[in-house]
């Protein structure tokens, strides 16, 4: 079993079709070489392409990880993200947490990524959500300054609707938009976010494929009709629900990049073996439908 390849965008990276998300991996409270053993595990299903984002808190213990084995960096695609900034201090009625995507701000936080995973590159960074006050410009100086030094490869975006993605790739080149698509949330499907990455050649990358689980645990009417969806389809195909749901996504034909977010390596697996499934369009359309909780019209 091994995992695709695809370039990303025109001039982009390439990155595995599965990619690993970093997300909880502070929470779960892995050895440093427990961490690493999941690294290799996933690379040896072609998973090369990782997820972080500076507010995760995975950086550093992923790179306490990496430097248990500092070879595996060149087999690997790293992204990480900057722009959201919790609160510090307790919230009070003058200060809240915030969207920094001022210039010095942007900088700062790459070579603080770089410094926390211990590597010299970050192979693509990412605006991590539309900040109301972003000047494009700015944005685009810091792009420019971090591609100078070598320290970013690519850089691209996270939920950002298509008229924000418009406006900052007039002003510098973004080889993804990285956003959240599941059985359970469609959006994307019907907003422009997707027909605009088939536009101009780019994969999404996409976050919560399961839903964040809520998938395979909410007990809402969506979600159980769902689940009888995906098992009588699992059933159909000889593989398991998860992969159903993760072949739904892939199906899509912006190509996207699906995101894990499980601490399980047979997760992984799941999401491997959805690659190579092409549903049948009344099979994907029975998702749709179960979703929606209404036929097409
Ligand atoms: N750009 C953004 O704004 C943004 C936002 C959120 C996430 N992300 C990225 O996307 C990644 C994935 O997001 P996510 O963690 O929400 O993804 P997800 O795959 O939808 O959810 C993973 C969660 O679902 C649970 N789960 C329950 N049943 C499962 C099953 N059958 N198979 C697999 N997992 C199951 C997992 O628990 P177990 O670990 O016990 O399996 C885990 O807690 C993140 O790590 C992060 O890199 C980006």
């Amino acid at each position: 079993m091994t995992t695709p390849r695809l370039t990303i965008s025109p001039n982009g990276p390439e990155f595995s079709r599965i990619a690993l998300g970093m997300w909880r991996l502070a929470g779960w409270n892995l050895s440093p070489q427990t961490r690493l053993s999941f690294i290799e595990q996933a690379l040896e299903l072609g998973i090369t392409t990782v997820d972080h984002a500076d507010i995760y808190g995975s950086e550093a213990p992923f790179g306490e990880a990496l430097a248990l084995a500092p070879s595996l960096r060149e087999k690997m695609e790293i992204v990480t993200k900057c722009g959201i900034v919790p609160l510090r201090t307790p919230q009070t009625v003058t200060s809240a947490p915030h969207y920094n995507t001022s210039r010095k701000h942007i900088v700062a936080q790459a070579e603080e990524s770089l410094r926390l995973m211990g590597i010299e590159t970050i192979d693509v960074l990412l605006i991590h959500r539309p900040d109301p006050l972003m000047d494009a410009d700015e944005i685009a100086e810091a792009f420019a300054e971090l591609k100078q030094s070598g320290k970013v490869m690519h850089f691209g975006v996270s939920n950002f609707t298509p008229s924000q993605f418009e406006l900052l790739a007039s002003r510098t080149p973004l080889v993804t938009n990285q956003v959240e698509l599941s059985p359970m949330f469609t959006d994307p499907l019907h907003d422009g976010t997707l027909d605009q990455c088939q536009r101009l050649s780019i994969a999404p990358m996409i976050w919560s494929a399961l839903a964040g689980g809520r998938l395979f645990s909410k007990d809402s009417e969506q979600a159980l009709l769902l689940r009888a969806t995906l098992e009588g389809l699992a059933a159909e195909y000889g593989v398991s629900p998860t992969t159903i749901a993760y072949a739904w996504v892939l199906q899509h034909p912006s190509r996207p990049v699906v995101i894990t977010g499980s601490r399980r390596i047979e997760a992984a697996r799941e999401a491997v073996a959805a690659v190579s499934i092409k549903l049948k369009r009344e099979h994907w359309f029975a998702v749709w439908t179960a979703s929606k909780g209404h036929n097409v019209p």
